[in-house]
């Protein structure tokens, strides 16, 4: 193209080929797009959650983009499954058929001649074909043997829970993306929409702007120009994206070795005890009772089994330890029946080995699973093989369903599951949050 546009070969009769040439790298670029998302990664799906973002900015089209590409509420399966059908179908279709016209064009109305060319005009067939083809066939065998000998690995699995993932285009796009830099706010589809829409506007009118006769490539000033700025911004950009890329989280992850193992707490404990284990945090008794073999404290080591007396016991003691041990030092333990029920559950799991997870279970999955012990989630529902069996168990929801799927069920359970008996389930933002996070971390069984 950039050949083309420096001779000045879209000019008359040869406008509807450029034209046409210019929807060719269209679907090329809609090619890489499409693609992206299909490795089903973390970055394909990030990419592609900001590139269907953009989309859905547009005016007017915006929604209805989202809704064809299957990305209004969130990219998903439905998603996947037209990005997929438009690469591997429709697209192939489109490029065929374009190609095959774009040909004819060019068959009908020749290449353009150099100014005051003279000797004899070369054959198109077979001269031209056959370079076309070694030319296609070298860029075919370098991609096989890319494909068999290089190592690109996936990333981690596409993780839409993944907050911390910084979205990045691939390198063709990067340009864009330090563009929309520029661009902050309500001025954003001026970076996203407007620009990109100018630019393919005015390749596609660069026939029609450009007039003037035809002229030595030399004696193209304008031509060789806007070339040269367009190279160099394209340039610029790019090498300052890549600059600003932070290093990617699987990147990070090989060079802090060993990765911190997933705490396993969350599996372990049932629902109220992990609660239980919430209330342990928050009551501060860590601050008397010792869980590994530490310097002995001021209460007893509570991980062992020999001080594992039964809940009864126990709440008793919580609301009033004087009265069961004369002349204790524990003050007793302002927290509902419920929640000293879930504490002494928590207490009686524990054991030296499971005593690390009551620091490393993440603050608010265990807030979550109070919100799901408080909301009696349990008595429809199995974790880890605790609660009844009214509805489906929740162990590897993660696997199954989407954040945006999940509060939306809880809003509604019957509009995304007909005939569901789940009652709604009303939550300030935060604590729905904390809910979700509890249950996306359960494990699989
Ligand atoms: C100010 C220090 C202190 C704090 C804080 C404290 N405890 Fe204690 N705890 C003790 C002491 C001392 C004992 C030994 C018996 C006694 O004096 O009552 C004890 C005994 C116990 C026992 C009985 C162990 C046994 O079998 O004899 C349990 C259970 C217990 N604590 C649980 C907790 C829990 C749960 C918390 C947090 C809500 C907590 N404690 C906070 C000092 C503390
Ligand atoms: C009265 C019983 C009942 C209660 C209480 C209940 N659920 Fe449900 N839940 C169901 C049933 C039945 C389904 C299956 C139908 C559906 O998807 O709505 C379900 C489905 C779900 C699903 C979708 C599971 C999947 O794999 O598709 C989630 C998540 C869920 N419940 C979470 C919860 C949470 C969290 C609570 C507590 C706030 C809760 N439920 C309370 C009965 C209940």
């Amino acid at each position: 193209m950039t050949q083309v546009f420096l001779y000045g070969g879209y000019k008359k009769p040869r406008e509807a080929t450029w034209m046409v040439g210019v929807v060719l790298l269209l679907v090329v670029l809609a090619f890489g797009l499409t693609g992206y998302l299909l490795p089903w990664d973390n970055r394909a799906y990030w990419g592609t959650v900001v590139s269907t973002q953009i989309m859905g900015s547009a005016p007017l089209l915006g929604s209805y983009l989202k809704r064809l590409l299957g990305s209004d509420g969130s990219v998903g399966v439905v998603t996947f499954a037209r990005f997929y059908a438009l690469h591997v179908l429709i697209l192939p279709q489109a490029i065929i058929s374009l190609i095959v016209f774009h040909i004819f064009l060019v068959r009908k109305h020749g290449v353009a001649p150099a100014p005051n060319e003279s000797g004899p005009t070369k054959k198109f067939f077979p001269e031209q074909v056959m370079k076309d083809t070694i030319a296609v066939f070298t860029g075919f065998v370098i991609l096989y043997t890319m494909a068999m000998f290089v190592e690109v690995p996936l990333g981690r699995l596409a993780d839409p829970t993944d907050l911390t993932y910084v979205p990045r285009p691939d390198w063709y796009f990067l340009f864009l993306f330090q563009t929309l830099k520029f661009f902050k706010g309500s001025l954003e589809p001026v970076g996203s929409i407007l620009l990109p829409n100018l630019a393919v506007l005015a390749l596609f009118l660069a026939p029609f702007l450009d007039r003037g006769k035809l002229k030595k490539v030399t004696q193209r000033t304008t031509a060789i120009g806007v070339v040269t700025l367009a190279a160099i911004s394209w340039g610029a950009l790019t090498l300052a994206a890549i600059k600003t890329t932070p290093p990617s989280a699987e990147e990070q992850a090989s060079t802090q070795q060993p990765a911190l193992p997933q705490p396993s707490g969350v599996k372990q404990f049932s629902p109220q005890e992990l609660a239980g284990l919430g209330y342990f945090r928050q009551e501060k008794c860590q601050a008397c009772h010792n869980l590994d073999g530490g310097a002995p404290n001021t209460g007893p080591n509570l991980a062992t089994a020999s001080v594992h007396k039964n809940a009864a016991w126990m709440i008793k003691y919580f609301k009033n330890p004087n009265q069961v041990v004369p002349g204790s030092n524990m003050s007793p333990i302002q927290l509902s029946d419920a929640n000293l029920n879930a504490l002494a559950a928590f207490l009686l799991k524990l054991t030296p080995d499971n005593a690390s997870d009551v620091a490393s279970v993440p603050d608010n999955v265990v807030r979550g699973a109070q919100i799901y012990e408080a909301q009696g989630c349990g008595n429809c529902h199995m974790v880890n093989g605790v609660g009844a069996k009214l509805g489906p168990p929740l162990n590897g929801l993660s696997l199954r369903r989407d954040q945006q799927w999940v509060t939306k069920h809880f809003a509604n359970p019957s509009a995304m599951s007909p005939g569901s008996i789940m009652p709604p389930t009303e939550l300030p933002p935060v604590q729905m949050r904390e809910l979700v996070d509890y249950l996306f971390s359960l494990p699989g069984s």
